[in-house]
Protein backbone atom coordinates (compact mmCIF):
# COMPACT_ATOMS: atom_id res chain seq x y z
CA UNK A 1 0.00 0.00 0.00
CA UNK A 2 1.34 3.23 -0.87
CA UNK A 3 0.24 7.07 0.34
CA UNK A 4 0.84 9.26 -2.41
CA UNK A 5 0.30 13.08 -3.01
CA UNK A 6 -2.96 13.92 -5.17
CA UNK A 7 -1.82 14.13 -9.13
CA UNK A 8 -4.54 15.30 -11.73
CA UNK A 9 -4.45 12.15 -12.76
CA UNK A 10 -6.37 10.44 -9.74
CA UNK A 11 -9.13 12.68 -10.22
CA UNK A 12 -11.26 9.96 -12.07
CA UNK A 13 -10.28 7.27 -9.74
CA UNK A 14 -10.54 9.04 -7.03
CA UNK A 15 -13.55 10.80 -7.87
CA UNK A 16 -15.31 7.21 -8.44
CA UNK A 17 -14.10 6.17 -4.99
CA UNK A 18 -16.20 9.36 -3.40
CA UNK A 19 -18.83 8.02 -5.20
CA UNK A 20 -19.25 5.05 -4.08
CA UNK A 21 -18.58 5.91 -0.17
CA UNK A 22 -21.66 8.63 -0.71
CA UNK A 23 -24.29 6.06 -2.04
CA UNK A 24 -25.92 6.42 1.70
CA UNK A 25 -24.76 9.73 2.32
CA UNK A 26 -27.41 12.07 1.40
CA UNK A 27 -25.52 15.14 1.02
CA UNK A 28 -23.49 13.93 -1.33
CA UNK A 29 -25.08 15.26 -4.27
CA UNK A 30 -24.82 14.44 -8.14
CA UNK A 31 -22.00 16.01 -9.58
CA UNK A 32 -19.66 16.07 -12.66
CA UNK A 33 -16.27 14.34 -12.27
CA UNK A 34 -14.79 18.02 -13.70
CA UNK A 35 -17.00 19.78 -10.94
CA UNK A 36 -16.08 17.33 -8.28
CA UNK A 37 -12.38 18.14 -8.95
CA UNK A 38 -12.68 22.07 -8.82
CA UNK A 39 -14.70 21.43 -5.63
CA UNK A 40 -11.68 19.78 -3.94
CA UNK A 41 -8.67 21.97 -5.11
CA UNK A 42 -10.58 25.53 -5.33
CA UNK A 43 -13.29 25.56 -4.02
CA UNK A 44 -15.25 28.83 -2.40
CA UNK A 45 -17.74 29.74 -0.31
CA UNK A 46 -19.95 32.48 -1.17
CA UNK A 47 -17.39 33.39 -4.24
CA UNK A 48 -14.22 33.18 -1.62
CA UNK A 49 -11.37 30.33 -1.55
CA UNK A 50 -11.86 28.29 1.47
CA UNK A 51 -7.96 27.28 1.75
CA UNK A 52 -4.90 28.49 0.93
CA UNK A 53 -2.93 25.36 1.99
CA UNK A 54 -4.34 22.23 0.79
CA UNK A 55 -2.88 18.93 0.86
CA UNK A 56 -4.68 15.60 -0.39
CA UNK A 57 -3.18 12.54 -0.03
CA UNK A 58 -4.01 9.36 -1.88
CA UNK A 59 -4.11 5.58 -0.44
CA UNK A 60 -3.27 2.99 -3.32
CA UNK A 61 -3.19 -0.46 -3.18
CA UNK A 62 -2.51 -2.66 -6.45
CA UNK A 63 -3.34 0.54 -8.19
CA UNK A 64 -6.90 0.62 -6.16
CA UNK A 65 -7.55 3.50 -4.16
CA UNK A 66 -8.27 2.59 -0.90
CA UNK A 67 -8.58 5.71 0.65
CA UNK A 68 -7.93 9.32 0.62
CA UNK A 69 -7.21 12.23 3.25
CA UNK A 70 -6.82 16.26 2.59
CA UNK A 71 -6.18 18.70 5.01
CA UNK A 72 -6.11 22.30 4.68
CA UNK A 73 -5.66 26.03 6.36
CA UNK A 74 -8.66 27.60 5.56
CA UNK A 75 -8.50 31.49 4.92
CA UNK A 76 -11.22 32.65 7.09
CA UNK A 77 -13.63 31.34 9.89
CA UNK A 78 -15.93 33.04 12.67
CA UNK A 79 -15.68 33.71 15.89
CA UNK A 80 -17.94 32.58 18.95
CA UNK A 81 -20.29 35.99 18.38
CA UNK A 82 -20.56 34.68 14.48
CA UNK A 83 -18.10 37.77 13.58
CA UNK A 84 -15.86 36.78 10.55
CA UNK A 85 -12.04 37.19 10.45
CA UNK A 86 -9.17 36.09 8.15
CA UNK A 87 -5.90 33.89 8.52
CA UNK A 88 -7.70 31.24 11.81
CA UNK A 89 -4.86 29.42 13.16
CA UNK A 90 -7.18 26.28 12.18
CA UNK A 91 -5.45 23.09 11.07
CA UNK A 92 -8.47 20.66 9.73
CA UNK A 93 -8.90 17.97 8.51
CA UNK A 94 -11.59 17.78 5.39
CA UNK A 95 -11.46 14.20 4.32
CA UNK A 96 -10.23 11.27 5.74
CA UNK A 97 -11.80 8.30 4.32
CA UNK A 98 -10.34 4.81 4.42
CA UNK A 99 -11.54 0.99 3.68
CA UNK A 100 -13.27 -0.76 6.33
CA UNK A 101 -11.12 -2.52 8.23
CA UNK A 102 -7.93 -0.96 6.92
CA UNK A 103 -6.36 0.30 9.65
CA UNK A 104 -2.84 0.46 8.24
CA UNK A 105 -4.75 2.83 5.84
CA UNK A 106 -6.36 4.81 8.33
CA UNK A 107 -2.62 5.28 10.57
CA UNK A 108 -0.60 5.95 7.27
CA UNK A 109 -3.07 8.74 5.72
CA UNK A 110 -3.08 10.19 9.93
CA UNK A 111 0.62 10.13 9.86
CA UNK A 112 0.57 12.38 7.17
CA UNK A 113 -2.24 14.42 8.28
CA UNK A 114 -0.58 15.08 11.76
CA UNK A 115 2.82 15.97 10.54
CA UNK A 116 0.24 19.19 8.36
CA UNK A 117 -1.48 19.90 11.84
CA UNK A 118 1.11 20.13 14.37
CA UNK A 119 1.71 23.61 12.60
CA UNK A 120 -1.90 24.88 13.99
CA UNK A 121 -2.90 25.33 17.76
CA UNK A 122 -6.60 24.98 16.60
CA UNK A 123 -7.17 21.78 15.05
CA UNK A 124 -10.61 20.50 14.37
CA UNK A 125 -12.01 17.59 11.98
CA UNK A 126 -14.88 17.99 9.54
CA UNK A 127 -15.13 21.06 10.13
CA UNK A 128 -18.90 21.51 9.00
CA UNK A 129 -18.32 24.97 7.24
CA UNK A 130 -15.20 23.98 5.23
CA UNK A 131 -17.37 21.04 2.84
CA UNK A 132 -17.28 20.94 -0.45
CA UNK A 133 -19.96 23.24 -1.98
CA UNK A 134 -21.24 20.30 -4.05
CA UNK A 135 -22.13 19.11 -0.73
CA UNK A 136 -23.74 22.09 0.21
CA UNK A 137 -20.69 22.94 2.24
CA UNK A 138 -22.13 20.25 4.88
CA UNK A 139 -18.63 19.38 5.83
CA UNK A 140 -19.30 16.71 8.61
CA UNK A 141 -18.80 12.97 8.75
CA UNK A 142 -21.42 11.32 8.06
CA UNK A 143 -21.95 8.65 10.88
CA UNK A 144 -22.85 5.55 8.29
CA UNK A 145 -18.99 5.97 8.33
CA UNK A 146 -19.15 4.51 11.81
CA UNK A 147 -15.32 3.19 11.22
CA UNK A 148 -14.02 6.78 10.43
CA UNK A 149 -15.41 8.67 13.74
CA UNK A 150 -14.20 5.08 15.71
CA UNK A 151 -10.28 5.83 14.50
CA UNK A 152 -10.95 9.90 14.85
CA UNK A 153 -11.95 9.14 18.69
CA UNK A 154 -8.82 7.06 18.84
CA UNK A 155 -6.49 9.84 17.58
CA UNK A 156 -8.02 11.77 20.70
CA UNK A 157 -10.72 13.77 18.82
CA UNK A 158 -14.16 15.00 20.45
CA UNK A 159 -17.15 15.69 19.24
CA UNK A 160 -17.12 19.21 18.65
CA UNK A 161 -20.61 19.56 16.98
CA UNK A 162 -23.58 17.09 16.02
CA UNK A 163 -26.46 17.52 13.30
CA UNK A 164 -29.16 15.54 12.29
CA UNK A 165 -29.80 15.72 8.25
CA UNK A 166 -33.31 15.43 7.11
CA UNK A 167 -35.14 15.08 4.20
CA UNK A 168 -38.50 15.70 2.20
CA UNK A 169 -39.96 14.52 -1.03
CA UNK A 170 -41.81 17.79 -2.47
CA UNK A 171 -44.36 15.49 -4.29
CA UNK A 172 -45.72 14.82 -0.28
CA UNK A 173 -45.80 18.37 0.77
CA UNK A 174 -49.12 19.62 -0.97
CA UNK A 175 -50.88 21.45 1.47
CA UNK A 176 -53.57 23.79 1.82
CA UNK A 177 -51.87 26.86 2.23
CA UNK A 178 -52.67 30.91 3.88
CA UNK A 179 -52.57 33.62 1.01
CA UNK A 180 -51.37 36.48 3.97
CA UNK A 181 -48.05 35.31 4.06
CA UNK A 182 -45.01 35.70 1.12
CA UNK A 183 -41.49 34.53 0.21
CA UNK A 184 -39.68 37.84 -1.01
CA UNK A 185 -36.46 36.87 -2.76
CA UNK A 186 -33.69 39.38 -2.07
CA UNK A 187 -30.95 40.90 -4.14
CA UNK A 188 -27.91 38.40 -4.12
CA UNK A 189 -24.27 38.13 -5.45
CA UNK A 190 -23.58 35.10 -7.90
CA UNK A 191 -22.10 32.80 -5.23
CA UNK A 192 -24.37 33.40 -2.33
CA UNK A 193 -27.68 31.39 -0.98
CA UNK A 194 -30.79 32.72 -2.18
CA UNK A 195 -32.42 34.39 0.51
CA UNK A 196 -36.56 34.56 0.84
CA UNK A 197 -37.63 37.02 3.61
CA UNK A 198 -40.95 36.12 5.58
CA UNK A 199 -43.89 38.29 5.33
CA UNK A 200 -47.34 38.17 7.33
CA UNK A 201 -49.06 40.44 5.40
CA UNK A 202 -47.25 44.24 5.71
CA UNK A 203 -44.59 42.51 8.87
CA UNK A 204 -41.52 40.83 7.86
CA UNK A 205 -41.44 37.91 10.99
CA UNK A 206 -38.88 35.84 9.53
CA UNK A 207 -36.11 34.72 6.72
CA UNK A 208 -35.61 31.25 5.07
CA UNK A 209 -31.99 30.82 2.81
CA UNK A 210 -31.47 28.15 0.14
CA UNK A 211 -28.60 26.25 -2.15
CA UNK A 212 -30.41 25.00 -5.51
CA UNK A 213 -27.93 22.42 -5.70
CA UNK A 214 -28.29 22.11 -9.74
CA UNK A 215 -27.14 25.95 -9.68
CA UNK A 216 -24.11 25.14 -7.60
CA UNK A 217 -23.01 21.89 -9.39
CA UNK A 218 -23.54 23.34 -12.96
CA UNK A 219 -26.17 19.85 -13.09
CA UNK A 220 -28.78 20.14 -15.63
CA UNK A 221 -31.45 17.98 -13.20
CA UNK A 222 -32.82 19.49 -10.93
CA UNK A 223 -33.71 17.56 -8.12
CA UNK A 224 -32.28 18.92 -4.14
CA UNK A 225 -32.15 22.15 -2.80
CA UNK A 226 -30.77 22.64 0.76
CA UNK A 227 -32.14 24.69 3.36
CA UNK A 228 -29.30 26.59 4.99
CA UNK A 229 -30.92 28.67 7.46
CA UNK A 230 -34.76 29.03 8.58
CA UNK A 231 -35.80 31.35 11.53
CA UNK A 232 -38.99 32.78 12.68
CA UNK A 233 -38.65 36.35 14.80
CA UNK A 234 -39.38 34.77 18.24
CA UNK A 235 -42.49 36.79 18.85
CA UNK A 236 -44.22 35.23 16.29
CA UNK A 237 -42.88 31.50 16.96
CA UNK A 238 -45.40 28.94 17.88
CA UNK A 239 -48.08 30.26 16.04
CA UNK A 240 -47.80 28.15 12.81
CA UNK A 241 -45.85 30.89 10.71
CA UNK A 242 -42.89 28.53 10.42
CA UNK A 243 -45.29 25.67 8.95
CA UNK A 244 -46.91 28.21 6.18
CA UNK A 245 -43.93 29.75 5.11
CA UNK A 246 -42.47 25.86 4.92
CA UNK A 247 -45.48 25.50 2.86
CA UNK A 248 -45.04 28.39 0.49
CA UNK A 249 -41.29 27.44 0.08
CA UNK A 250 -42.07 23.81 -1.26
CA UNK A 251 -45.07 24.76 -3.67
CA UNK A 252 -42.66 27.28 -4.96
CA UNK A 253 -39.52 24.91 -5.37
CA UNK A 254 -42.16 22.02 -6.60
CA UNK A 255 -43.09 24.94 -9.11
CA UNK A 256 -39.65 25.24 -10.59
CA UNK A 257 -39.35 21.33 -10.81
CA UNK A 258 -37.39 20.50 -7.91
CA UNK A 259 -37.83 17.27 -6.04
CA UNK A 260 -35.93 17.18 -2.34
CA UNK A 261 -35.32 19.71 -0.01
CA UNK A 262 -32.66 19.02 2.97
CA UNK A 263 -31.38 20.14 5.45
CA UNK A 264 -29.56 20.03 8.87
CA UNK A 265 -29.94 21.00 12.53
CA UNK A 266 -27.90 20.63 15.64
CA UNK A 267 -28.74 17.56 17.51
CA UNK A 268 -29.05 19.67 20.53
CA UNK A 269 -32.22 21.48 18.52
CA UNK A 270 -34.99 18.91 19.85
CA UNK A 271 -37.91 22.06 18.89
CA UNK A 272 -36.41 22.17 15.40
CA UNK A 273 -36.19 18.78 15.03
CA UNK A 274 -39.93 18.10 16.52
CA UNK A 275 -41.06 20.90 13.92
CA UNK A 276 -39.17 19.25 10.69
CA UNK A 277 -40.48 16.29 11.67
CA UNK A 278 -44.00 17.25 12.34
CA UNK A 279 -43.73 18.76 9.18
CA UNK A 280 -43.22 15.32 7.31
CA UNK A 281 -38.95 15.59 7.14
CA UNK A 282 -37.30 12.26 7.27
CA UNK A 283 -34.30 11.30 9.55
CA UNK A 284 -31.41 10.61 7.38
CA UNK A 285 -29.04 9.89 9.84
CA UNK A 286 -26.20 12.03 12.06
CA UNK A 287 -23.10 13.95 11.48
CA UNK A 288 -20.60 15.10 13.54
CA UNK A 289 -17.61 17.94 12.98
CA UNK A 290 -14.65 16.85 15.65
CA UNK A 291 -11.69 19.07 17.45
CA UNK A 292 -8.52 17.82 18.64
CA UNK A 293 -7.79 19.25 22.33
C1 LIG B 1 -37.95 26.19 14.33
C2 LIG B 1 -38.84 27.39 13.94
C3 LIG B 1 -38.45 27.86 12.55
C4 LIG B 1 -40.29 26.92 13.96
O1 LIG B 1 -41.14 27.99 13.57
P1 LIG B 1 -42.57 28.20 14.30
O2 LIG B 1 -43.28 29.26 13.57
O3 LIG B 1 -42.32 28.41 15.73
O4 LIG B 1 -43.21 26.78 14.05
P2 LIG B 1 -44.75 26.39 14.12
O5 LIG B 1 -45.51 27.33 14.98
O6 LIG B 1 -45.22 26.22 12.73
O7 LIG B 1 -44.59 24.99 14.89
C5 LIG B 1 -45.19 23.82 14.50
C6 LIG B 1 -44.78 22.70 15.44
O8 LIG B 1 -43.35 22.49 15.45
C7 LIG B 1 -42.96 22.05 16.76
N1 LIG B 1 -42.11 23.08 17.38
C8 LIG B 1 -41.77 24.27 16.87
N2 LIG B 1 -40.91 24.90 17.72
C9 LIG B 1 -40.76 24.09 18.77
C10 LIG B 1 -40.01 24.18 20.00
N3 LIG B 1 -39.23 25.25 20.27
N4 LIG B 1 -40.07 23.15 20.87
C11 LIG B 1 -40.82 22.07 20.61
N5 LIG B 1 -41.57 21.93 19.49
C12 LIG B 1 -41.52 22.91 18.58
C13 LIG B 1 -44.22 21.88 17.57
O9 LIG B 1 -44.69 20.56 17.35
C14 LIG B 1 -45.13 22.92 16.91
O10 LIG B 1 -46.47 22.63 17.14
P3 LIG B 1 -47.17 23.13 18.51
O11 LIG B 1 -46.81 24.58 18.68
O12 LIG B 1 -48.61 22.87 18.23
O13 LIG B 1 -46.60 22.27 19.60
C15 LIG B 1 -38.71 28.56 14.96
O14 LIG B 1 -38.97 28.06 16.24
C16 LIG B 1 -37.36 29.25 14.99
O15 LIG B 1 -37.11 30.20 14.25
N6 LIG B 1 -36.46 28.77 15.87
C17 LIG B 1 -35.12 29.40 16.01
C18 LIG B 1 -34.23 29.13 14.82
C19 LIG B 1 -34.10 27.66 14.55
O16 LIG B 1 -33.90 26.84 15.46
N7 LIG B 1 -34.20 27.29 13.26
C20 LIG B 1 -34.07 25.93 12.82
C21 LIG B 1 -32.65 25.55 12.80
S1 LIG B 1 -32.21 24.85 11.25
Amino acid sequence: MDICAYQGSDQYALYAYWRALGENIPYFFPVSPERWGVCLLEDRLDGEFIFDLLETYVAKDKGQVVGFAQVGHPRFSWDAGGQKYDNPRIGNIRHFYFETGRHDVAKALYARAESFLKHFPHRHAFYHIYGMSCNAHHGKLHLSLEHVDAFLRGQDFQIEHENVTYRLALDDAAQPQCDALRLIPQPRDFYGPHEYVIWLDDTPVGTLKVRYMDLMNGEAAKDAVYLTLMAIDQDYRRRGWGSQALKVLCRMLRGKGYAHLFLDTAHTNTGAQRFYERFGFSHQGCSRSYILK
